[in-house]
Protein backbone atom coordinates (compact mmCIF):
# COMPACT_ATOMS: atom_id res chain seq x y z
CA UNK A 1 0.00 0.00 0.00
CA UNK A 2 1.26 3.43 -1.31
CA UNK A 3 1.30 5.64 2.13
CA UNK A 4 1.35 9.69 2.90
CA UNK A 5 3.19 11.83 5.56
CA UNK A 6 0.96 14.80 6.80
CA UNK A 7 3.06 17.03 7.58
CA UNK A 8 0.49 20.13 9.31
CA UNK A 9 -0.63 18.17 12.34
CA UNK A 10 -1.78 20.23 15.24
CA UNK A 11 -2.97 18.39 18.33
CA UNK A 12 -6.33 18.84 18.71
CA UNK A 13 -7.46 21.29 21.54
CA UNK A 14 -8.94 19.66 24.69
CA UNK A 15 -12.19 20.73 23.12
CA UNK A 16 -12.07 19.63 20.02
CA UNK A 17 -11.23 16.35 21.47
CA UNK A 18 -14.09 15.97 23.44
CA UNK A 19 -16.51 17.07 20.89
CA UNK A 20 -15.66 14.50 18.75
CA UNK A 21 -15.72 11.72 21.70
CA UNK A 22 -19.03 12.69 21.66
CA UNK A 23 -19.66 12.77 18.49
CA UNK A 24 -18.48 8.91 17.94
CA UNK A 25 -21.03 8.28 20.87
CA UNK A 26 -23.69 9.42 19.30
CA UNK A 27 -22.98 8.06 16.01
CA UNK A 28 -22.32 4.81 17.77
CA UNK A 29 -25.68 4.89 18.89
CA UNK A 30 -27.76 5.84 16.37
CA UNK A 31 -27.17 2.20 15.19
CA UNK A 32 -24.56 -0.66 15.33
CA UNK A 33 -24.04 -0.74 11.21
CA UNK A 34 -23.28 2.94 10.88
CA UNK A 35 -19.68 2.50 9.50
CA UNK A 36 -20.17 4.51 6.42
CA UNK A 37 -21.43 7.90 6.73
CA UNK A 38 -21.36 11.28 4.81
CA UNK A 39 -20.38 14.43 5.64
CA UNK A 40 -22.02 17.45 4.16
CA UNK A 41 -23.48 21.05 5.02
CA UNK A 42 -25.92 23.45 3.63
CA UNK A 43 -23.48 25.74 2.18
CA UNK A 44 -19.64 26.18 2.03
CA UNK A 45 -17.58 27.08 4.61
CA UNK A 46 -19.51 24.87 7.35
CA UNK A 47 -16.78 23.14 8.45
CA UNK A 48 -17.27 19.83 6.93
CA UNK A 49 -13.59 19.31 6.05
CA UNK A 50 -11.99 19.95 9.26
CA UNK A 51 -14.89 17.86 11.12
CA UNK A 52 -14.16 14.95 8.66
CA UNK A 53 -10.95 14.99 9.59
CA UNK A 54 -10.68 15.66 13.61
CA UNK A 55 -13.50 12.75 13.19
CA UNK A 56 -10.79 10.77 10.96
CA UNK A 57 -8.28 11.50 13.54
CA UNK A 58 -10.35 10.40 16.78
CA UNK A 59 -11.67 7.08 15.51
CA UNK A 60 -8.48 5.96 14.24
CA UNK A 61 -7.19 7.20 18.04
CA UNK A 62 -9.79 5.00 19.58
CA UNK A 63 -8.30 2.30 17.70
CA UNK A 64 -10.40 1.47 14.63
CA UNK A 65 -9.43 1.35 11.08
CA UNK A 66 -10.36 4.48 9.63
CA UNK A 67 -10.95 5.76 5.98
CA UNK A 68 -10.97 9.32 4.91
CA UNK A 69 -12.29 9.88 1.39
CA UNK A 70 -12.32 13.06 0.02
CA UNK A 71 -15.08 13.32 -2.05
CA UNK A 72 -15.26 17.54 -2.80
CA UNK A 73 -14.08 16.42 -6.13
CA UNK A 74 -14.01 20.22 -7.48
CA UNK A 75 -12.86 21.81 -4.45
CA UNK A 76 -10.24 19.76 -1.94
CA UNK A 77 -8.38 21.48 0.46
CA UNK A 78 -6.40 18.00 2.34
CA UNK A 79 -3.07 18.18 0.88
CA UNK A 80 -2.65 22.15 1.48
CA UNK A 81 -4.04 22.29 4.52
CA UNK A 82 -2.37 19.17 5.83
CA UNK A 83 0.59 19.47 4.03
CA UNK A 84 0.11 15.92 2.94
CA UNK A 85 2.69 14.54 0.55
CA UNK A 86 3.55 11.16 -1.40
CA UNK A 87 5.91 9.14 -0.16
CA UNK A 88 6.74 7.61 -3.38
CA UNK A 89 7.17 10.92 -4.76
CA UNK A 90 4.80 10.04 -7.19
CA UNK A 91 1.47 11.78 -7.96
CA UNK A 92 -1.34 11.24 -6.25
CA UNK A 93 -4.13 8.86 -7.84
CA UNK A 94 -7.26 9.20 -6.31
CA UNK A 95 -10.95 8.87 -5.79
CA UNK A 96 -11.40 10.79 -9.57
CA UNK A 97 -9.03 8.57 -11.12
CA UNK A 98 -10.48 5.46 -9.61
CA UNK A 99 -14.14 6.68 -10.53
CA UNK A 100 -13.50 7.56 -14.17
CA UNK A 101 -11.79 4.39 -15.06
CA UNK A 102 -8.23 5.50 -15.02
CA UNK A 103 -7.11 4.30 -11.71
CA UNK A 104 -6.67 1.22 -9.60
CA UNK A 105 -8.32 1.30 -6.05
CA UNK A 106 -5.06 -0.20 -4.71
CA UNK A 107 -2.82 2.58 -5.60
CA UNK A 108 -5.51 5.59 -4.58
CA UNK A 109 -5.87 4.36 -0.77
CA UNK A 110 -2.84 5.81 1.63
CA UNK A 111 -2.07 4.54 4.65
CA UNK A 112 -1.12 7.84 6.69
CA UNK A 113 1.55 9.02 9.76
CA UNK A 114 -1.55 8.80 12.06
CA UNK A 115 -1.51 5.27 13.63
CA UNK A 116 -5.12 3.44 11.59
CA UNK A 117 -6.00 6.38 9.57
CA UNK A 118 -6.02 6.19 6.01
CA UNK A 119 -6.92 8.34 3.13
CA UNK A 120 -8.21 8.29 -0.32
CA UNK A 121 -7.91 11.75 -1.81
CA UNK A 122 -9.28 13.47 -4.95
CA UNK A 123 -6.43 12.80 -7.11
CA UNK A 124 -6.32 14.02 -10.41
CA UNK A 125 -9.57 16.91 -11.27
CA UNK A 126 -11.80 15.50 -13.47
CA UNK A 127 -13.81 18.16 -15.57
CA UNK A 128 -17.67 17.22 -14.56
CA UNK A 129 -17.45 15.07 -11.51
CA UNK A 130 -21.20 14.56 -10.64
CA UNK A 131 -21.88 11.39 -12.61
CA UNK A 132 -18.99 9.55 -11.40
CA UNK A 133 -20.79 8.83 -7.94
CA UNK A 134 -24.06 7.53 -9.70
CA UNK A 135 -22.09 4.85 -11.61
CA UNK A 136 -21.86 1.16 -10.19
CA UNK A 137 -17.74 1.87 -10.19
CA UNK A 138 -18.66 4.04 -7.04
CA UNK A 139 -20.80 1.65 -4.86
CA UNK A 140 -18.66 -1.50 -5.96
CA UNK A 141 -15.50 0.67 -4.61
CA UNK A 142 -17.60 1.18 -1.31
CA UNK A 143 -18.20 -2.29 -0.96
CA UNK A 144 -14.79 -2.90 -1.46
CA UNK A 145 -14.30 -0.92 0.99
CA UNK A 146 -16.50 -1.16 3.84
CA UNK A 147 -14.70 -5.00 3.86
CA UNK A 148 -11.47 -3.90 4.26
CA UNK A 149 -12.48 -0.96 7.24
CA UNK A 150 -14.00 -0.49 10.58
CA UNK A 151 -15.62 3.17 9.87
CA UNK A 152 -15.27 5.09 6.26
CA UNK A 153 -16.07 8.95 6.25
CA UNK A 154 -17.08 10.72 3.00
CA UNK A 155 -16.01 14.63 3.10
CA UNK A 156 -18.65 15.40 0.32
CA UNK A 157 -19.51 19.01 -1.28
CA UNK A 158 -22.57 21.57 0.12
CA UNK A 159 -25.95 20.24 -0.61
CA UNK A 160 -26.84 23.87 -1.28
CA UNK A 161 -23.81 24.24 -4.34
CA UNK A 162 -24.22 20.85 -6.15
CA UNK A 163 -26.10 17.86 -6.40
CA UNK A 164 -22.80 15.27 -5.25
CA UNK A 165 -23.31 14.68 -1.84
CA UNK A 166 -27.45 13.75 -2.15
CA UNK A 167 -25.99 11.11 -4.74
CA UNK A 168 -23.59 9.86 -2.43
CA UNK A 169 -24.88 9.98 0.76
CA UNK A 170 -27.57 7.30 0.36
CA UNK A 171 -25.04 5.13 -0.34
CA UNK A 172 -23.68 5.43 3.17
CA UNK A 173 -24.93 4.28 6.37
CA UNK A 174 -25.44 7.99 7.94
CA UNK A 175 -25.17 11.33 6.73
CA UNK A 176 -24.45 14.11 8.78
CA UNK A 177 -25.14 17.85 8.50
CA UNK A 178 -21.97 20.62 9.83
CA UNK A 179 -23.78 23.62 10.57
CA UNK A 180 -21.59 26.77 10.94
CA UNK A 181 -23.31 28.41 14.28
CA UNK A 182 -25.71 31.37 12.77
CA UNK A 183 -24.25 31.05 9.18
CA UNK A 184 -27.63 29.58 8.56
CA UNK A 185 -31.03 29.17 9.77
CA UNK A 186 -33.56 26.35 10.93
CA UNK A 187 -35.22 26.52 7.72
CA UNK A 188 -32.37 26.06 5.50
CA UNK A 189 -30.84 22.72 7.60
CA UNK A 190 -34.40 21.74 7.60
CA UNK A 191 -34.65 21.76 3.83
CA UNK A 192 -31.17 19.91 3.32
CA UNK A 193 -32.37 17.34 5.85
CA UNK A 194 -35.68 16.83 3.89
CA UNK A 195 -34.13 16.87 0.75
CA UNK A 196 -31.49 13.89 2.15
CA UNK A 197 -34.43 12.00 3.38
CA UNK A 198 -36.03 12.36 -0.22
CA UNK A 199 -32.77 10.02 -1.57
CA UNK A 200 -33.23 7.47 0.76
CA UNK A 201 -30.10 9.08 3.20
CA UNK A 202 -30.51 8.17 6.90
CA UNK A 203 -29.49 11.44 8.76
CA UNK A 204 -28.09 10.78 11.38
CA UNK A 205 -27.87 14.63 12.67
CA UNK A 206 -26.13 17.68 13.02
CA UNK A 207 -22.71 18.76 14.38
CA UNK A 208 -22.91 22.36 15.00
CA UNK A 209 -19.72 23.67 14.32
CA UNK A 210 -17.65 26.99 15.31
CA UNK A 211 -19.53 28.06 18.91
CA UNK A 212 -18.36 30.63 20.42
CA UNK A 213 -18.25 33.46 18.17
CA UNK A 214 -15.01 35.47 17.29
CA UNK A 215 -11.86 33.93 17.77
CA UNK A 216 -13.40 30.54 17.96
CA UNK A 217 -10.75 29.00 16.42
CA UNK A 218 -10.32 25.20 17.23
CA UNK A 219 -11.44 25.98 20.77
CA UNK A 220 -14.88 26.40 20.36
CA UNK A 221 -15.42 23.29 18.51
CA UNK A 222 -18.76 21.39 17.88
CA UNK A 223 -21.47 20.16 19.88
CA UNK A 224 -23.48 17.18 18.35
CA UNK A 225 -27.37 17.20 17.80
CA UNK A 226 -27.69 20.43 20.29
CA UNK A 227 -29.72 23.16 19.09
CA UNK A 228 -30.84 21.01 15.78
CA UNK A 229 -32.20 17.27 16.23
CA UNK A 230 -33.80 14.82 14.18
N1 LIG B 1 -14.63 25.42 14.71
C1 LIG B 1 -14.07 26.31 13.93
N2 LIG B 1 -13.57 27.41 14.45
C2 LIG B 1 -12.99 28.34 13.67
N3 LIG B 1 -12.84 28.23 12.36
C3 LIG B 1 -13.33 27.15 11.78
C4 LIG B 1 -13.98 26.13 12.52
N4 LIG B 1 -14.39 25.19 11.67
C5 LIG B 1 -14.00 25.61 10.45
N5 LIG B 1 -13.37 26.77 10.53
C6 LIG B 1 -12.77 27.53 9.41
O1 LIG B 1 -13.73 27.69 8.41
C7 LIG B 1 -13.16 27.47 7.12
C8 LIG B 1 -13.91 26.38 6.43
O2 LIG B 1 -13.66 25.12 7.05
P1 LIG B 1 -13.72 23.80 6.20
O3 LIG B 1 -12.80 23.88 5.04
O4 LIG B 1 -13.60 22.66 7.10
O5 LIG B 1 -15.24 23.94 5.68
P2 LIG B 1 -15.95 23.14 4.55
O6 LIG B 1 -17.37 23.02 4.97
O7 LIG B 1 -15.23 21.90 4.24
O8 LIG B 1 -15.84 24.14 3.33
P3 LIG B 1 -16.13 23.85 1.78
O9 LIG B 1 -17.60 23.93 1.61
O10 LIG B 1 -15.42 24.95 1.08
O11 LIG B 1 -15.58 22.49 1.48
C9 LIG B 1 -11.70 27.14 7.34
O12 LIG B 1 -10.91 28.28 7.13
C10 LIG B 1 -11.62 26.71 8.77
O13 LIG B 1 -10.39 26.99 9.35
MG1 LIG C 1 -14.51 21.10 2.46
Amino acid sequence: MRSVTISELKEPSYEMSEAMNVLRTNVSYSGEGVRLVAITSVDENAGKSIVSFEMMRNYANAGLKTLLIDADLRKSVFSARYGATVDDGLQFTGLADVLSGKGEINDAVYKTNIPNAYLLPVGNYVLNPTPLFSGKIFTAMLDVLKKAFDFIIIDTPPLGRVIDAAIIAPNCNGAIIVVGANEVDYRQVNDAKNQLLRVGANVLGCVLNKVGGENAGYKHYNRYGSEYRY
